[in-house]
């Protein structure tokens, strides 16, 4: 709308003038605040930006495809992708704790940033997108149950000592405002409408052991969950919806022989601000293809199972 065309012309007039000609970095993780903090610092400075996406080896299917296809086919933005799934897999070998394998990625994350970003010349500025929310909650008592949630899972975040000035453009904003100044600037809408996806990224909905072909096996079962929700009109009602690879096998049948395979549990969440959540009324009709499509096609699969547990006391992550 007019408004936000205004007020994008604002920021993008302080973005130049506090920038001048040095460069800004600016890490990418597929969600909607970076993607809409990228395309707004593109607009306003162009090729003095440069954005850093570091591939895991733990995102969803097209996650990193979908980046480059918007970063660096749709904006020319000097987009540097580094692909550290080799690196990211050997830590995490034989790692079940969940909070060790949170710590194991939040630590490879800044290491393998830092590196990327000190490659870049002349960087000055570092860009984030921290929204209002974000910092209301920062303002508030350190030890109250907001902050603890938030440093209990902000592995994602670049620590101070990164040494760049930081950049926060959407400090004023709040989530819906985010998204709004998104489309505005012609970002694609499955981006600024992405349910949100936690830094430490499949590794924490694959229950046990992280490795290469239990991965694959998540990602094909959630892409499905995905795909048939977003069939059925519910994409954006369920705030959050994603598959759970579990740490058991479960018996099956198949012609004469039993099957010893693994079991898939659906998650679907409503909520406004994820701090709490109802577990999502999807119809029986859209879970029995998301089984039927899950069990046909995601290879060593033979149970899918729907997860009716609210928050609290259930979490919306399994683990
Ligand atoms: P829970 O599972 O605590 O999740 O109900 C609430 C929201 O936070 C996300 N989440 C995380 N995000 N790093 C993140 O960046 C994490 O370690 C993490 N754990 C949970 C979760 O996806 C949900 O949106």
């Amino acid at each position: 709308g007019w408004r936000m065309s205004e007020f994008i012309q604002q920021e993008v007039e302080l973005l130049r003038e506090r920038v001048g000609n040095n460069r800004v970095i600016c890490g990418l993780s597929g969600g909607v605040d970076s993607s809409v903090v990228a395309a707004l610092l593109y607009e306003a400075i162009g090729s003095q930006l440069s954005c850093i996406l570091v591939d895991n080896g733990l995102l969803r299917a097209g996650e990193a495809e979908s980046v480059v296809t918007c970063f660096q086919d749709h904006f020319k933005t000097d987009l540097h992708v580094v692909r550290a799934e080799e690196l990211f897999l050997k830590e995490l070998a034989g790692v079940t704790d969940p909070q060790r394998k949170r710590k194991i990625i939040g630590k490879l994350f800044i290491d393998v940033f830092r590196k990327e970003a000190e490659s870049i010349p002349d960087a000055t500025f570092l860009a984030q997108g921290t929204l209002y929310p974000d910092v209301i909650e920062s303002g508030a008592d350190p030890d109250g149950p907001a902050a603890t949630i938030k440093a209990h899972h902000n592995v994602g975040g670049l620590p101070a000592e990164l040494g760049f000035e930081l950049i926060e453009p959407l400090r004023d904003l709040f989530k819906d405002e985010v998204r709004a100044m998104g489309l505005e600037l012609n970002l694609p809408e499955e981006m600024v409408w992405r349910h949100p996806f936690p830094g430490p990224g499949l590794a924490v909905r694959c229950l046990g052991e992280v490795r290469k072909e239990r991965l694959e096996t998540l990602r094909e079962a959630d892409a499905i969950v995905i795909d048939e929700l977003t069939k059925a009109g519910l994409y954006r009602e369920v705030r959050q919806a994603f598959a759970v690879l579990l740490p058991i096998q479960s018996v099956g049948v198949m012609g004469d022989d039993r099957t010893y395979d693994d079991v898939i549990a659906v998650r679907a969440v409503a909520t406004d601000d994820f701090m709490t959540a109802d577990w999502f009324h999807v119809p029986y009709e859209v879970l029995g293809r998301i089984s039927t499509r899950i069990i046909n096609n995601v290879r060593g699969v033979n149970r899918v199972t729907y997860d009716i547990s609210s928050k609290p006391p259930s979490t919306i992550e399994w683990e």
